[in-house]
């Protein structure tokens, strides 16, 4: 695209330059388009010069109605923000305007005569071209003598915020962003479209970054022992680095479990509630609701403001989806004497997928540990996260019973189970997504904590096994074996809790982006270093001023999106051409060259790549220390009914002989669309000599969607008719 208008861009190119200036009006564009990213204060500078040259435009844009057309064709074809920019600098159509045609001109004035207008109009554009082609800073340099203080400070010298402690002087160009400068014109000694010697700079420069990422088969290996040691010390004792906790799930389902359940899922961003009808064949339907949780709820004060939010919008998902036993429920109830509760069969059996660290001491028990993933309602911590959320239900009189607990990892991996072709059930589920972790079948006998511990609840010990959650967040948080850069630490210092949650902050995705981020305002603040400063129109290929906007996401912590690393890593186009449209889009980077992009992407791809070895580390871990690797099926995974009577097999298994199978069950954005996640956990999977390649074989890995609705659904299943036959018993 940025070839086929170059016949615009000859002209308007150098025009665009002075026309790009109305920048505020785009910013306050841009932040309706994106309200939920903060923009950053900024001082107002002593002088202006985008504003200065914005008003220049405006006089030249109200004197020649032919040529501001012409030149806003191009000019959207240039640059997007511009294109943003406030009616009254920007359309031919507001030009051509009555008012515009009539509105006096500063130099001349039109309306005594239309020739002489046009005239002096076309003079005092291509006055303005030749001033951009020839000697670009000079009107800056004549409109800073005047407007400049002693200081003579034309931009702020400070970044517009302080992005974290560390790297808190980010780079904000110290001269006008839309002025060519004078002396990397002269060094320009490159091809019409790229300047080889810049650009090998750059690459060289994204390279050492891009290294700072690696990590290698050693640091593989050695992370692994840490987290196999880890688990073992998580088993024995509470407060350990991996918490290790026993869920009361002791089985895993196979796929023929049947019947109607509710289930609610608090994880992340968002509260789904839903509905799972289990047909028992290995397929199930779900309806289900999403709601965004308000950001001020996620820190509120006391917990009762988000447990009745939760409580609420379940009302409103069973008036809306399941009106007629929602009613009559309502209907019986009324006539019945037992004033404090409701007949059994009117009531939804629900799973509460909780995913934050609780301590749980039943299946439908658990106090919660600390929160996670931008959540901090300190009121809530330590307290029975069931008993909150059903005392909400009961104050709306719902016909719902809190059944069991779960975390979304346990829900995965039950889910998984369920659906997963074969007859061996699933070993491990684990979360990519917002935050990461995973649960796994434990040997009950290694369960030590439970098992010694008096207070512990009841459970079924029949199977011999129990689903542990792991809470690998929190593995190596005292860096022993992770892989620390400066950017990881400068995170963590500028997070909510610092020094926890190491291992999440290295591999999910609520943290990628903000390492690349940190990353890359670390170029930024080097001025030897080239990103993003293509500051002469003819030194990139795209013709034009590299601009950062000042409301650029760059420069606010978490203002860089995970899914923009899925962008990058799977982006194959000419010159990088999506990427290039993203950061323009979404990061207010404007007119990227292709080897600013090459450069982000190398990075992007470091940071990623990373995430997925490190994941890998936590998958072998598991795998190892169950020994599921000597031995095949006889050791496997205890399903509710043994997998060997379905009738027929379910599904196939390639390559591997089915009893040897070891399955895991993922789930979450990263895993889901983050190009070659699994290649790259598979990879170093085959680095730990443990596995090796013909371990790694054996490891089949498969997306359970929707896992913390139908697992929930599940467990709300198994503890229904735990506690049915507890009553009936
Ligand atoms: C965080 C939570 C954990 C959850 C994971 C994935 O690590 O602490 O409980 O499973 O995110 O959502």
């Amino acid at each position: 695209m940025v070839r086929d208008t170059k016949a615009h861009i000859e002209v308007a190119g150098i025009v665009v330059v002075v026309l790009a200036a109305p920048r505020s009006d785009a910013r306050l564009h841009d932040d309706q388009q994106r309200p939920s990213i903060a923009r950053p204060h900024l001082s107002t500078p002593l002088f202006d010069p985008a504003r200065a040259y914005g008003n220049w435009a405006r006089v030249a844009a109200h004197n020649d109605i032919t040529l501001s057309a012409n030149v806003t064709g191009s000019w959207r074809a240039c640059s997007r923000e511009s294109s943003l920019a406030g009616p009254e600098s920007r359309t031919p159509s507001s030009s051509a305007s009555p008012s515009a045609r009539s509105r006096p001109a500063r130099i001349v004035r039109p309306r005594d005569s239309p020739a002489a207008h046009h005239l002096l109009s076309a003079a005092l554009l291509l006055l303005v071209l030749g001033v951009q082609l020839f000697a670009p800073r000079l009107p800056y340099e004549v409109l800073s003598f005047f407007a400049a203080s002693p200081q003579k400070q034309f931009w702020p010298a400070t970044p517009p915020r302080a992005t974290s402690p560390a790297l808190s002087s980010a780079h904000i160009p110290s001269s006008p962003p839309v002025c060519a400068r004078v002396e990397q014109q002269l060094q320009f000694s490159g091809t019409f479209y790229t300047n080889t010697e810049r650009s090998m700079a750059l690459e060289e420069q994204a390279q050492r970054v891009a290294a700072e990422f690696e990590f290698p088969a050693e640091g593989v290996r050695a992370a692994v022992k840490e987290f196999i040691r880890e688990m073992g010390e998580g088993l024995q004792k509470d407060g350990t680095e991996l918490s290790q906790i026993p869920t009361y799930v002791t089985a895993v389902p196979n796929g023929t479990e049947k019947g109607l359940y509710m289930a609610v899922d608090l994880g992340g961003t968002n509260f789904r509630v839903c509905s799972i009808q289990l047909h028992g064949n290995t397929t199930f339907s779900l309806t289900q609701s999403k709601v965004a949780i308000p950001r001020e709820l996620m820190v509120a004060q006391t917990s009762k403001e988000l447990f009745s939010f939760l409580a609420k919008q379940i009302e409103i998902f069973l008036k809306a989806h399941h009106k007629d036993h929602y009613a009559g429920t309502l209907r019986r109830r009324a006539t019945v004497s037992n004033a404090g509760g409701f007949r059994e069969e009117e009531i939804f059996n629900l799973g509460f997928t909780f995913s934050f660290p609780v301590h749980q001491i039943g299946i439908n028990k658990g106090l919660l540990m600390r929160w996670t993933k931008g959540f901090d309602i300190q009121d809530a911590v330590g307290k029975d996260v069931c008993a909150l959320l059903q005392a909400e239900i009961d104050e709306l009189h719902l016909p719902v019973r809190v059944a069991a607990l779960v975390n979304d990892t346990v829900g995965t991996l039950m889910a998984r189970s369920y659906t997963s072709p074969g007859k061996t059930g699933t070993l491990l589920g684990a979360i990519f997504g917002t935050g990461t972790n995973g649960a796994y079948v434990e040997k009950l006998s290694k369960v030590s904590k439970l098992l010694n511990n008096k207070d512990a609840g009841e459970f079924d010990k029949s199977t011999g096994e129990m689903i542990v959650n792991t809470e690998w967040g929190s593995f190596d948080n005292s860096l022993r074996t992770l892989p620390n850069t400066p950017y990881d630490a400068a995170l963590d210092k500028a997070s909510v809790n610092p020094g926890i949650q190491m291992f999440e902050k290295r591999v999910s995705g609520m943290f990628l982006g903000e390492i690349l981020r940190l990353a890359l305002i670390g170029l930024l603040n080097d001025p030897s270093i080239t990103l993003f400063r293509d500051d002469n129109s003819a030194t990139n290929d795209v013709h034009s001023t590299t601009q950062i906007a000042e409301s650029s996401p760059l420069w606010t912590q978490w203002g860089i999106d995970t899914s923009f690393l899925s962008i990058c890593a799977g982006d194959s186009s000419a010159g990088l051409r999506i990427t290039r449209q993203t950061l323009d889009k979404d990061y207010g980077i404007n007119a990227v060259s292709a080897e600013d992009a090459e450069a982000v992407k190398l990075i992007a791809n470091a940071v990623g790549k990373r995430a997925a070895r490190l994941a890998a580390v936590a998958i072998a871990a598991i795998v190892i220390e169950t020994g599921r690797l000597g031995t095949s099926t006889s050791s496997g995974t205890n399903t509710t009914e043994a997998k060997e009577n379905l009738e027929p097999a379910r599904g196939t298994v390639d390559e591997v002989a089915e009893e040897d199978v070891i399955d895991v069950g993922v789930d979450g954005s990263l895993v889901e669309f983050y190009p070659e996640f699994e290649s790259f956990i598979r990879e170093a999977l085959r680095e730990v000599p443990e596995i090796g390649v013909e371990g790694e074989k054996r490891v089949r890995i498969g997306i359970a969607k929707d896992g913390s609705g139908v697992g929930a659904a599940l467990i709300a299943l198994v503890a229904g008719s735990v506690e049915k036959s507890e009553k009936l018993g």
